[in-house]
């Protein structure tokens, strides 16, 4: 393994899921073709509205869904299509902290049996060792040792995280997925959650994908940022460059509903509302999928071809939107009279 190589690569990830015909049949085109790089010790991002594929993405890789399509790569070994056997090394690897901590961890096992429970599968730790390793794995999320008697339902949502994050890295994974970890805590808990999560990637230098609903949970924690739109990657760069600068009209208006810790800028602020939710993924539209809710698509040119993700400036940050210039100059989606935008004064 070479220091620059990736921790992970995903290349033409594709997941499609059957509908059973009692419920009106068709192909779920859920992800498409997407590729996503993580180096050793990068925070990434993956954004975007609800439905978007962000979920079944992340699931793919820790291979909890079996890929239609594509190529997943681990420290360059290919796990695409690894076995049950092959499944069990891996998960020392990579692990992933889920959205629910209610429904995540299982409410019949104490905690400390829940944190110990992938040392003992994996045969890492036996008798006091283990317990000496999940002490100090529950220290570093926070969690006092008298914690391990508890069960789930007695902790409050934060605690439980705290817990599934404590479950997640005690192999001490190179890889670590994170599926909305905050999205179902209390606002007031979030940030604590956020910057532990900071804290554990710097103290035990895990990569992360990071994905996420909320665009400043990203902007704080994240190197790299990716967005999607319904099962397509439409933006990607680093985390100064997608929000100074994004190019996108979805990243703009993603964008533009955030709000700005500047009263002043807050006020001056044009924000771009879309039209409708996003398209079923049953029969996505057809060329670029965000050309039914743009307001700047041109046609016929964006309905009929697929933009590629075009990297406009050597510096790594790449689009996938036909109205973006050879220069990378982004097209303004907050000016003219268009109906579809709504200026906010
Ligand atoms: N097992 C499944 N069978 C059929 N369709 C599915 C299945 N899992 C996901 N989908 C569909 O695939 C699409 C993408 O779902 P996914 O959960 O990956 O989105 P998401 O971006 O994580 O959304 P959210 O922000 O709501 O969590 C959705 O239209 C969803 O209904
Ligand atoms: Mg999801």
């Amino acid at each position: 393994m070479s220091a620059s190589e990736p921790v992970l690569e995903v290349s033409g990830l594709t997941k499609h899921f059957d509908v059973p015909r009692s419920r009106g049949g068709g192909v779920v085109h859920a992800v498409d073709g997407v590729d996503i790089t993580v180096g050793q010790g990068e925070i990434v991002g993956l954004v975007g509205e609800s439905g978007s594929g962000k979920s079944t993405v992340a699931r793919c890789i820790v291979r909890l869904l079996e890929p239609t399509a594509g190529r997943i790569r681990l420290h360059g070994k290919d796990i695409s299509h690894v076995s049950r056997r092959g499944m069990r090394s891996l998960r020392r690897q990579v692990h992933m902290v889920f959205q629910d901590p209610y429904s995540s961890l299982d409410p019949r096992t104490p905690v400390g049996d829940i944190v110990a429970e992938p040392l003992r599968m994996h045969g890492i730790a036996r008798g006091r060792d283990v317990g000496r390793r999940v002490g100090e794995m529950l220290e570093r999320v926070g969690l006092s040792a008298d914690m391990r008697r508890r069960y789930p339902h007695e902790l409050s949502g934060g605690r439980r995280q705290r817990v599934g994050l404590a479950r997640s890295l005690v192999l001490g994974p190179s890889l670590l997925v994170a599926d909305e970890p905050v999205s179902a805590l209390d606002v007031s808990v979030r940030a604590s959650i956020i910057n532990l999560v900071l804290d554990l990637q710097r103290d035990m230098g895990f990569s992360c994908l990071f994905v996420a609903h909320d665009l400043s949970t990203v902007e704080f924690l994240c190197n790299r940022v990716y967005v999607t739109y319904l099962g397509h990657i439409v933006e990607v760069g680093s985390r100064d460059r997608l929000f100074d600068a994004p190019r996108h009209p979805y990243t703009q208006s993603l964008l533009s509903a955030v709000a700005l810790p500047d009263p002043r800028l807050q006020r001056e602020r044009r924000r771009v509302v879309l039209p409708g939710d996003v398209p079923s993924p049953i029969e996505p539209p057809s060329g670029c999928r965000f050309h039914t809710r743009c307001p700047v698509a041109e046609f016929p040119l964006c309905r009929e071809q697929v933009p590629e993700l075009v990297e406009h400036t050597g510096d790594r940050h790449r689009a996938a939107c036909h109205l973006v210039g050879t220069d990378g100059r982004a097209p303004d989606v907050s000016g003219g009279a268009d109906p579809l935008v709504h200026h906010q004064t």
